[in-house]
C-alpha cells in the first residue's frame, strides 16, 4: 500500500499494468466496430489520463481518430452527484454528422454520460457510443449504459488515474480507494 498525506493509505484496485492490459483489448474492441472517422470527445476531467491512453492503444489498432474534450461538471467538490450537469467548457469541433465516442472516467448516477450523450444528440452528431474506464456497480438515476468499458467496479469512491476527490490524487498511475480516513 502506497502512503498518502495526512494519514491516508491507498489500496490499489487496478494497476498500471492491469490498466494497460486491458486498455489494448479495449481499443482491439472499439476498432472491431468499424466507427471511422471516428471523433473521440473526453470529458474532462476526470478521463483525462485515461483518454490519453486509450487514444495511442487505438492508434496501435491503425485508428486514426480526431480528438476534443468537454469539461463537465456534476460533482464540484462533493462525493455525492448533485444531480444538475453543467457545461464547464464546452467542444470546439462541431459534431453533426460525426461518428462520436464520449470517453468518460466513471459511469456511476449515469447523469454525466447522458447529458453529454443528449448534448450530440441535439448537435445531429450521426452516432454516439460511450466508453468509460469504470462501470459502477450502482443504481443509476437515468437509464444509461455503457457501450464500452474497461472494468466492472465496485460501489466504492475510487481516485488515481485521472480521478480525484478536492482535486487530489489524479497523478496516481493507478485506481485505488482510500483507506482508513
Ligand atoms: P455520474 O454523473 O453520477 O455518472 O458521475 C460520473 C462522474 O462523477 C464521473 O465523470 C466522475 O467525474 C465522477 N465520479 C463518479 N464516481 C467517482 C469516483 O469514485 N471517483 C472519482 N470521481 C467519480
Ligand atoms: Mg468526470
Amino acid at each position: 500500500m502506497q502512503q498518502a498525506p495526512e494519514n491516508e493509505r491507498l489500496e490499489v484496485l487496478f494497476s498500471p499494468e492491469t490498466i494497460a492490459v486491458r486498455l489494448e483489448e479495449l481499443a482491439g474492441e472499439i476498432a472491431a466496430q468499424r466507427l471511422e472517422p471516428l471523433l473521440v470527445v473526453a470529458v474532462l476531467k476526470g478521463s483525462f489520463v485515461f483518454a490519453a491512453d486509450l487514444i495511442r492503444a487505438l492508434n496501435r489498432t491503425g485508428m486514426q481518430p480526431e480528438v476534443d474534450f468537454i469539461t463537465l461538471s456534476s460533482y464540484r467538490k462533493s462525493r455525492v452527484s448533485s444531480g444538475t450537469v453543467d457545461i464547464l467548457r464546452d467542444v470546439e469541433l462541431d459534431v453533426a454528422g460525426r461518428n462520436v465516442l464520449l470517453v468518460d472516467d466513471v459511469l456511476d448516477s449515469g447523469r454525466t454520460l447522458a447529458f453529454a450523450k443528449d448534448l450530440m444528440s441535439a448537435r445531429d452528431a450521426r452516432s454516439i457510443r460511450t466508453c468509460v474506464l469504470l462501470n459502477k456497480n450502482t443504481p443509476r438515476a437515468v437509464d444509461i449504459g455503457a457501450d464500452f468499458f474497461a472494468f466492472e467496479c465496485p460501489p466504492i469512491f475510487v481516485v488515481g488515474y485521472g480521478m480525484d476527490v478536492g482535486h487530489r490524487f489524479r497523478e496516481l498511475p493507478f485506481v485505488g480507494r482510500i483507506v482508513g480516513e
